[in-house]
């Protein structure tokens, strides 16, 4: 695995190199990232992760300081999952003055879930993709990037952007790798202390009974989103939402109680003690 820091060094990297599958990360890696680069590997001709811990999707109350840092593991799990070339420039080779052009993501997509409770966040996200993509694909002439459906709203948002501005970018999904009690990989579960780790699976259980409950269809959706609120509250949980959406475009179902055939996503987002967890699931 080749690793480059700054943007000249990068593309030097990937010069007649191909199309590459491009998997951005901000480090701490579990094996969700890794088999999104083992997804990347069947979409390019050289596969490309970037690590960079991007301040701007940070409340300043957030934890951008505390953010594990885990370069030499990072590295070697990369190197074993198959990775060409690896970015991981410094703050001043994305950032070398105060960002201050910025994408800012389509308000009825990214202002609500996610948006709502980290006001800023998709703008924060958007941008560094948006720079993190001109960086790698600006000389190939494009090729693929891969998401994680656990960042659900992140994915559709980026794939707005990509639309929007006509970039030749295929965004490739690539499903959420879960521990065996089903919660979902994530960089924060190791805030977790031992006792919540093993009430963390509380969110994922959550959404299965969300949706199955909505798909019975004889209550109506804003009855069994306010239920399953009080229910992980009554575990010792603080949601911010649990709530049903079209997959399409992630407003509520037009009808209050759900149609068989509807595709729908139950989304949601809580804290455990000092960590704060999200998920979903498609149904
Ligand atoms: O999902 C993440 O890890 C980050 O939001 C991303 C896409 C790497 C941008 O910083």
């Amino acid at each position: 695995m080749q690793i480059t820091h700054s943007i000249p060094e990068l593309r030097a990297a990937l010069a007649q190199r191909g199309k590459p599958a491009f998997v951005p990360t901000m480090g701490n890696l579990h094996d969700g990232h890794l088999s999104l680069m083992r997804l990347a590997g069947q979409h390019g001709d050289v596969t490309v992760a970037s690590i960079f811990v991007n301040r701007l999707q940070f409340l300043p109350h957030e934890d951008f300081d505390s953010y594990p840092r885990t370069w030499d593991a990072d590295c070697a799990k990369l190197e074993w999952a198959g990775c060409d070339v690896l970015f991981a420039p410094r703050e001043k080779d994305l950032y070398p003055e105060p960002q201050v052009f910025k994408i800012l993501p389509d308000p009825l997509l990214a202002d609500m879930l996610e948006g709502e409770f980290r006001p800023g966040f998709f703008t924060g996200v958007c941008t560094v993709v948006m720079k993190l993509f001109s960086s790698v694909f600006a000389t190939t002439g494009g090729g693929a990037a891969v998401f994680g459906m656990k960042d659900y709203q992140q994915l559709m948002v980026i794939r707005r952007m990509v639309q929007q501005f006509a970039m030749p970018i295929e965004i490739i999904a690539g499903s959420t790798t879960r521990a065996a009690d089903g919660l979902a990989l994530s960089s924060r579960n190791g805030y977790l202390s031992a006792t919540e780790r093993e009430q963390a699976m509380g969110l994922s259980q959550a959404l299965k009974a969300l949706a199955e409950a909505a798909r019975r269809g004889d209550t109506p959706l804003a009855a069994l989103e306010a239920q399953a609120m009080q229910d992980l509250r009554a575990k010792g949980w603080a949601p911010d939402y649990l709530t049903v959406r079209n997959r399409s475009d992630l407003l509520a179902p037009a009808d209050a109680y759900v149609a068989a055939d509807t595709p729908l996503v139950a989304l949601g987002a809580a804290r455990l003690g000092n960590t704060r967890l999200i998920d979903n699931l498609e149904f």
